[in-house]
């Protein structure tokens, strides 16, 4: 169980926000210590934390006095989970490296506490390649990563890279805690042995070299989705279109851009044979462009028609293959209104074994932390309450592992099926 929490505080303008959390954290009866850095304490002072938390603020790695207080050995011992938030740019490439000549980074050497990373940075660096790889590469180690939100950031720009809500850091962390009523720390493996394929995010369907027809899917769902089966002990293959998100560790990523190409992706893994289980999550789009310009598209004062053809329906037609290729399926349903008689219609017309229903709209479903499922099979119903993508998903897999059980389709086995690292 969770009790004693460090707090590190990078040099960002999101470090007043850390000051929140102090309060919400130490609000739910847990011990916090805040670690600032040098560059923390030009937005925030040390006193404001020591207010809040009603410890003293470590900063220096080469202080007598700090070192005499609690020094960094005993602060990574101390610690059951250290939490950065903000977590500059700067800090994550310091961590993936394994510096450790500031007080922050070599606490993090010296301890084995989960480490969480909030980040907080302008979106171009967020997007940097180097920042992912970093990012990855703590990911690989056991990192959790609070995504950063899209919106205003304190450059100017709009994008992503706002550190995550403190309510919302305390929401996951609480999540995140172990259930007490299962002592047992062994993890289930009930997918152990078995192969499952999942899409997520959108599909961009272009229009010219600089547009294209797309959605506001982020990817969250389905990524949660892959996360919780391959927690579950299933190889897991995530075929993506284009997201912010990296590549889950432990699953091979497959990243498509447009419909058809997310088509061929599927349809070749599923004919190749052994893939037992298929969740449908991306966000296909239903049309794409029947002419692609190859100039940009010119402004004209006439109105401009485009002209639409329908993209294959991936998840119809891997539920229609054949038994001993057909992969226990599992479909989506994104709807604003009627959700459960679409759904229920969705589900027959695409002969799918279970379908999560989610309302979409202005703050539901699309790009949201947060989701509420409707599960429909042949003869039952589950309501999944408003959760975290992670844990919906943990549901929405326990209940695909009875479901699959019960249906005792014939596994249709072959080696071919080549396990990558998170790309
Ligand atoms: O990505 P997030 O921001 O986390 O948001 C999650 C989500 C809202 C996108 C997700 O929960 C969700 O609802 N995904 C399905 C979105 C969708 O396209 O729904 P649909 O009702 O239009 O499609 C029904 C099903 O058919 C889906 O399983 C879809 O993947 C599949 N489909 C649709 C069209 C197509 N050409 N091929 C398909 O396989």
């Amino acid at each position: 169980m969770i009790q004693r929490i460090l707090l590190g505080v990078n040099g960002s303008i999101a470090a007043y926000k850390a000051a929140q959390l102090v309060r919400l954290l130490t609000g739910q009866g847990l011990e916090v210590r805040v670690l600032m850095s040098r560059g923390a304490q030009a937005f925030v002072t040390p006193l404001t934390f020591q207010a809040l938390s009603g410890q003293p603020v470590a900063s220096e790695l080469l202080d007598a006095g700090q070192e005499s207080a609690m020094g960094h050995i005993e602060l990574a011992r101390w610690a059951d989970l250290i939490l950065i938030a903000p977590a500059s740019a700067n800090s994550l490439a310091r961590l993936a490296v394994g510096l450790a000549d500031d007080l922050l980074g070599a606490v993090c050497l010296a301890s084995r506490a989960p480490l969480w990373l909030a980040p907080a940075m302008n979106s171009a660096m967020w997007q940097h390649p180097a920042s992912q790889a970093n990012l990855a590469l703590l990911q690989q180690r056991g990192a959790h990563l609070l995504e950063p939100e899209r919106g205003e950031l304190a450059c100017g720009e709009q994008g992503d890279g706002r550190m995550m809500e403190p309510a919302q850091i305390l929401q996951r962390l609480l999540a995140a805690q172990p259930d007490q009523s299962k002592p047992d720390p062994l993890r289930p493996t009930p997918l152990k042995g078995q192969r499952a394929l999942v899409t997520a995010g959108p599909t961009q369907e272009p229009l010219d070299p600089v547009r294209y027809l797309g959605n506001r899917s982020s990817g969250k769902m389905g990524y949660a989705l892959a996360e919780a089966l391959r927690d579950a002990g299933a190889e897991v293959c995530l075929i993506s279109g284009p997201v912010a998100l990296p590549g889950p560790a432990g699953v091979e990523r497959i990243l498509v851009e447009q419909a058809l190409q997310m088509h061929r992706a599927v349809l070749d893994r599923v004919q190749a044979g052994g893939v037992d289980l298929f969740i449908a999550c991306a966000a296909v789009a239903d049309y794409r462009p029947v002419r692609v310009a190859t100039e940009k598209i010119k402004k004209g004062s006439a109105s401009l028609h485009l002209e639409l053809q329908p993209n294959p329906d991936i998840l119809a037609e891997v539920a229609a293959l054949p038994a001993g290729l057909r992969p226990f399926c599992v479909g989506f349903a994104a709807e604003t209104q009627d959700l459960e008689q679409q759904a229920e219609a969705k589900r027959q017309a695409k002969r799918v074994d279970l379908l999560a229903a989610n309302r979409v709209g202005p703050g539901l479903g699309f790009g949201q932390e947060d989701n509420q499922l409707l599960l429909l099979w042949a003869d039952g119903r589950l309501e999944l309450p408003l959760l975290p993508k992670r844990q919906l998903a943990q549901r929405l897999v326990e209940q695909l592992v009875k479901l699959s059980a019960a249906s005792c389709q014939p596994p249709a086995k072959n080696s071919s099926w080549p396990l990558k690292a998170g790309s």
